[in-house]
Parts: C-alpha cells; sequence; structure tokens
C-alpha cells in the first residue's frame, strides 16, 4: 500500500435547524466576527434567520456581501483591509463555493498579512483566522477542503491558496439550507459532489479512507440525487449535504481527476456553471478513463446500485458508467452542443489548459491535448 496522509480538522455540527446554535458557536471563535455571504442569497432572504440569530445571541459581527462568483484577488484583499481596520478577528461564511473560499482567503490575509499571491504555493505560515461556514449548496465541499481558489486579475489565471493552515474551524450543515434550492441548481451542485467522489475514488491519489468516504458519498448522491430535486423531501435533502461533505473530505485528502481538469477550463472561459460542465463530461471522461481503473469503476458501479450480472467487470464498470449519463439526462443538464459560447475552434486551447492541470497527473489514464480536444469534440458531436 503506498504511503499517505489524511488530515480533517474541521468540526463538523450536522443537522436540520443546526444553525439555530450558531451564536453559541461563533461566540467560541473571537470577539468580532465578518459574515462573508452575497447580495443574490441575502435577496432571497435565507440569511435573515440567521442574522437574527446571532443578534438575539449577542453576536458583535459586521456583513460582507461583496462576493462574486469566481473570487477575485483585489476583492479578497479588500475584504482582508476591512477586517484589519475594524477589529475583525472571525469569519463566518454563509453560501456556497465562493462565499467559503473569499471567506478562506480573506482569513488566511488576515493572519498571514500579504497579498493573495504572496500565499500560493502552499507556504502559508500560520492557521488562517476562525472561521464558520454554512453552505447553502450540496456540492462544493468547500467547507472540508483545504483550498480557496483566487482568480489572480494580473495573470488572469486561476491561483490556489492551500495547506493545512487553510482549514474551516467549524461547518454546520443544515439541510433546510437547500429546502428552496431550485432543482436545476441541487441538480447540478449535485453533480458537482458526484464527481468529487467519484474521481477521489478513481484518481491515482486515492487511499484507503478517503476510499471509504467516496464510496459512501456516491451511494447517497445516487440513492437521493432524483428525489431530493423532484420532492425536496428532509431525508434527501439531508443525505446529499452529507454526501457532498463526505465528498469534499475525499477529494480534499485524495485528489480530482480529468472531469475538473475540463470543467475547470470551461469554467475559466466560458463561464460555464461547474456542476453544470462536471454533469456534461463525468460519463465521457470515466468512459476515456475506464481502462486505466477498471476494478476502481465496477466498484462506483455497485456504489450506485447496479446489480453484478455474472459479467466481467469492465462491463459492470460500463453500466455504471452509462447510469452517469442517464442521470445527466434526468436531471437535465445541458448538452455541451447548445452553449451559444461554445465553440470547437476553442478546444485546442481549452484542451492545453485542461492539460497543464495538476490534477490531469491523477487521472486513471494519461490525457495529453490531444486526447482533451477528442473528449471535448466527441461531446460536442454526441459521440461520447
Ligand atoms: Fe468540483
Amino acid at each position: 500500500m503506498k504511503a499517505f496522509e489524511f488530515f480533517t480538522p474541521t468540526q463538523i455540527i450536522f443537522g436540520r435547524g443546526c444553525t439555530k446554535q450558531i451564536a453559541d458557536e461563533a461566540k467560541k471563535m473571537g470577539k468580532k466576527t465578518l459574515v462573508v455571504t452575497d447580495k443574490g442569497l441575502m435577496k432571497t432572504g435565507l440569511v435573515d434567520p440567521i442574522i437574527e440569530t446571532l443578534k438575539a445571541g449577542g453576536v458583535d459581527f459586521d456583513l460582507w456581501t461583496d462576493i462574486v462568483p469566481n473570487p477575485r484577488d483585489v476583492d479578497i484583499e479588500r475584504g482582508a483591509e476591512y477586517a484589519k481596520a475594524h477589529g475583525i478577528d472571525s469569519l463566518i461564511a454563509i453560501g456556497g463555493g465562493s462565499s467559503m473560499d473569499t471567506a478562506k482567503a480573506i482569513g488566511a490575509l488576515m493572519t498571514n498579512g500579504g497579498v493573495c499571491a504572496d500565499w500560493t504555493d502552499g507556504n502559508l505560515k500560520h492557521p488562517i483566522a476562525p472561521l464558520l461556514c454554512v453552505p447553502t449548496t450540496c456540492g462544493t465541499g468547500s467547507e472540508v477542503t483545504h483550498e480557496s481558489i483566487v482568480n489572480n486579475t494580473k495573470t488572469l489565471e486561476k491561483d490556489c491558496i492551500w495547506g493545512p493552515e487553510n482549514s474551516v474551524t467549524t461547518a454546520m450543515i443544515d439541510s433546510t439550507m437547500i429546502d428552496h434550492l431550485p432543482g436545476s441548481i441541487l441538480g447540478s451542485t449535485g453533480m458537482d459532489a458526484l464527481t468529487h467522489a467519484v474521481e477521489a475514488y478513481v484518481c491515482k491519489a486515492a487511499n484507503p479512507l478517503t476510499d471509504g468516504i467516496a464510496l459512501t458519498a456516491i451511494q447517497l448522491i445516487s440513492d437521493h440525487i432524483l428525489p431530493a430535486v423532484k420532492n425536496h423531501d428532509p431525508e434527501s435533502l439531508d443525505a446529499m449535504m452529507a454526501a457532498s461533505t463526505l465528498a469534499g473530505i475525499a477529494f480534499g485528502n485524495a485528489d480530482v481527476a480529468s472531469v475538473h481538469s475540463i470543467s475547470e477550463a470551461l469554467g475559466g472561459f466560458y463561464d460555464i456553471p461547474h456542476g453544470v460542465a462536471n454533469a456534461i463530461f463525468l460519463a465521457p471522461v470515466s468512459r476515456f478513463s475506464l481502462k486505466g481503473a477498471v476494478s476502481r469503476y465496477a466498484d462506483v458501479a455497485k456504489a450506485m446500485g447496479i446489480p453484478g450480472r455474472g459479467e466481467s467487470l469492465e462491463a459492470l464498470a460500463s453500466r455504471g458508467i452509462d447510469r452517469m449519463a442517464a442521470l445527466a439526462e434526468e436531471l437535465q443538464i445541458p448538452k455541451f452542443n447548445t452553449f451559444d459560447q461554445v465553440n470547437p475552434k476553442d478546444f485546442p486551447r481549452l484542451a492545453k489548459t485542461a492539460a497543464n492541470a495538476d490534477e490531469t497527473a491523477d487521472n486513471p489514464v494519461m490525457m495529453d491535448e490531444a486526447d482533451f480536444v477528442e473528449v471535448m469534440t466527441a461531446v460536442y458531436e454526441g459521440r461520447l
């Protein structure tokens, strides 16, 4: 067995309505906190009960709503300057990956100083400021990963602040946060979580601890994603929230792989939502990669609830991959060629970005630029 490390320091508080205890948890972290969330979420009213709970609990806090998708370094640096100027010593993030990543990065600058570009080599010197996360989607797992993706406005590339110091103190996983999440977003973020779990299991960085966690996440998502989207019943929503966090722990301690290499390239270039891009490419990239990890993909099929029929492992694995494609269909994920901005002329450039992504090295089979062009073209033409 290969040597491995596993690191999950975050306190996880799970349960419907658990955010009613947020004031007690916030007061453990410090004297004054910055609540980081986005304006769109504020408009939905989802954040109001949490704000009221914090006020009723006597928590001293300021509100920071300057969050955008794909957080930029300059916004994070302004957040850190605000924190410094206003005696902030801790953070609460309410939202999806952008809010949580922004809060982590602000927390990193609060304790390490400098600007984002100083800390993108896994070189943080001090743990980030105490941070409590309340996820409001069931996909990113950012509440338990040790990364913050930051858009570098000078190079126009995505940087990453990462390392064990970049850990969340407490995650409050409350599925009432997704009671009213539109089905399309629940479906695509849930497919992001499924992609995290599948890639954590089949990638070259998998280890026995991440394996168990990833398979449980795959099982929960396979059983509950369609009922969650259709019925929004509490049991299914709980299962999706648990699975999203489990998948985050799994890929945070293993890796993702080439589905994410593509979805990140598409996110940066075309602004295609991350979960949608993953949902489109999960089955095709898995088909391409199957030969590198046949028994692993067969395990994925079993975790998805597909009964073996005494066929070969490859045939079983293949039926699992068919199920991934069927899920994307049933969730009405748009086809790759229906996005106006997608142009096959761009595929070589996107393939170069994907081939150079760190996670590409952990895909079950090596993929070069030509392979990525082939996969993107085949998906665009409906052949894979
Ligand atoms: Fe992802």
